[in-house]
């Protein structure tokens, strides 16, 4: 049996837009899709909070526990791997499934002075060869930007973990050295996503829509 529904990822630094824009492209693919009689779309968000592994993340992100950062690495590819089976499961039963973040966040996150991007790469083979995404969606805002979405994004009380300017700095720069590394062996897609919400909202649909005919 194939998968019939597509898997679609969307990528970027924290605050710059993703949760927001992805819940809204769910909503307009499964309108697309209800149209032509197919199942829903899905809203997905890794790490997950369905297995202890991604709990454990989200209480690491929030401060609650404190890990080592290799530590970290591996538990968000055990999360992943708990979380494919699901995701498959969605896929093959003809669900479109968007993902807030997926295996890229990985490994422009993780990184170690032992635990080279490459490395986080090899960790989720074991996730890729059950799945990949039929297309990873950058939403691209400057560092600037994403952390004026966040302070005036009134859900937000406190910072997280990775939540420093220079963090934040050295994440946007190792998203583009991982869309470089990626870039023969995944469908990539960059949405300028610095500009009002309906603007990125159009112009994510129009980087997703042509995977649905
Ligand atoms: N295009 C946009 N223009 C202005 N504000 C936006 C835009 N997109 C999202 N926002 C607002 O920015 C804030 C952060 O958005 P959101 O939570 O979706 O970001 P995120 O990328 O999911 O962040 P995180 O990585 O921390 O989960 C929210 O208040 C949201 O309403
Ligand atoms: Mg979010």
């Amino acid at each position: 049996m194939h998968k019939q529904g597509k898997f679609i990822v969307i990528e970027g630094i924290d605050g710059s837009g993703k949760s927001s824009h992805a819940r809204t492209l769910t909503d307009q693919i499964t309108q697309w899709q209800e149209a032509k009689g197919l199942p829903s779309c899905i809203y997905e968000r890794e790490p997950s909070e369905d297995d202890p592994a991604g709990r454990l993340v989200r209480a690491s992100l929030t401060k609650q526990v404190q890990l080592q950062p290799e530590t970290l690495a591996f538990l968000n590819v055990a999360s992943r791997i708990e979380h494919i089976h699901h995701l498959t499961e969605l896929l093959y039963a003809g669900h479109c499934v968007v993902c807030d973040r997926f295996y890229p966040s990985n490994m422009a996150y993780n990184q170690t002075a032992s635990l080279s991007m490459s490395d986080i790469y090899e960790l989720n083979r074991v996730c890729l060869e059950t799945l990949r995404p039929d297309a990873i969606v950058f939403m691209s805002v400057s560092v600037e930007e994403s952390k004026r979405r966040r302070k005036s994004d009134s859900k937000r009380t406190s910072e997280e973990l990775f939540e420093t300017d220079a963090f934040q700095r050295a994440v946007h720069d190792r998203f583009i050295q991982v869309f470089d590394f990626l870039k023969d062996k995944e469908t990539v897609r960059f949405v300028d996503a610095e500009a009002d919400y309906e603007t990125v909202q159009s112009r994510l649909w129009e980087a997703v829509r042509p995977l649905l005919d």
